[in-house]
């Protein structure tokens, strides 16, 4: 197999049976025949995915596709969210040519049980090298998919490889993805999204935009899965399943805001004011 195989990039739908979406990103290392036949490894990966109720999986390797079809029995059951429209962006304007690596397969969700009942997600498996370009361009592609389809709730997420050497301090000012305030990032510089003991770097972000969605984020829900400490992994059956952790957040269900609403004004539903 070509090393130069261009990686995959699938989002997934699972299921879950909890008061709020979990919304995951994880860049499972290199996934492919090697990993799918190793039972363990394989156990992990699948309990990963099935905390998410929609997961962007990176760096799958798999030119024959086995590894989707695998995936997706493992995960049966029934979907709490349905893909409305999709496009892989097209990176052509004047000036700035084929900046991504891997051009961005943008998907508008439609999610019936969370307050917010659509968003779009842009996800995004930088080069490291270029990563800084690469990030800064995501205001592009929210500009190209805002005109497109008139939406408001912007999820941008994966391995941007957003840390240590290949985002530097000085280079965030001139980010417009970070300099513009509109852009809310979940996952801060300090935290560490890598597996290894030995790195601390923060390469795997959230960011979102639209203030519906934003509202709609449990408190404190985001952050990193650990799936070495919930699990009990020792480092080298941690890094047998990845060398990253998922990020992830949680948006909240309309069930969960009718219940609280309830208990704070236990009267009769007032007409909607316009
Ligand atoms: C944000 O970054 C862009 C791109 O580098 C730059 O043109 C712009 O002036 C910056 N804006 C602010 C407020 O720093």
């Amino acid at each position: 197999m070509s090393p130069l195989l261009p990686p995959l990039l699938l989002l997934l739908l699972s299921t879950q049976d909890a008061l709020a979406l979990r919304i995951c990103s994880f860049n499972v290392r290199s996934f492919g025949e090697a990993k799918k036949e190793d039972r363990s490894t394989m156990d992990v990966i699948v309990k990963i995915i099935k905390r998410c109720d929609i997961m962007l999986l990176m760096e799958i390797k798999d030119s024959n596709n086995m590894i989707c079809p695998m995936l997706m029995e493992k995960l049966n059951g029934e979907k709490l969210v349905s893909v409305k429209r999709s496009y892989l962006y097209r990176d052509h304007q004047d000036g700035d040519e084929d900046v991504f690596s891997r051009e961005p397969f943008v998907v508008w969700f439609q999610s019936p049980h969370t307050v917010v009942k659509d968003f779009v997600i842009i996800p995004l498996h930088t080069t490291p090298e270029t990563s800084v370009k690469e990030i800064d361009e995501l205001v592009d592609v929210y500009v190209d998919v805002k005109k497109r389809w008139k939406r408001e709730n912007f999820i941008f997420m994966g391995d941007f490889n957003a840390g240590c050497s290949y985002v530097r301090k000085k280079a965030w000012k001139n980010i417009r993805l970070r300099n513009d305030s509109s852009f809310i990032w979940l996952i801060g510089d300090g935290e560490d999204t890598t597996v290894r003991e030995s790195t601390h770097c923060a390469y795997d972000r959230i960011v979102l935009r639209g203030p519906e969605l934003i509202d709609a984020v449990v408190p404190g829900s985001n952050g990193i899965f650990n799936f070495q400490k919930a699990y009990k992994l020792t480092e080298e059956e941690a890094l047998a399943v990845s060398d990253h952790f998922p990020v992830e957040f949680r948006l909240r269900t309309s069930r969960a805001i009718t219940s609280n609403k309830k208990s704070v004004t236990p009267k009769k539903k007032k007409p909607r004011r316009s």
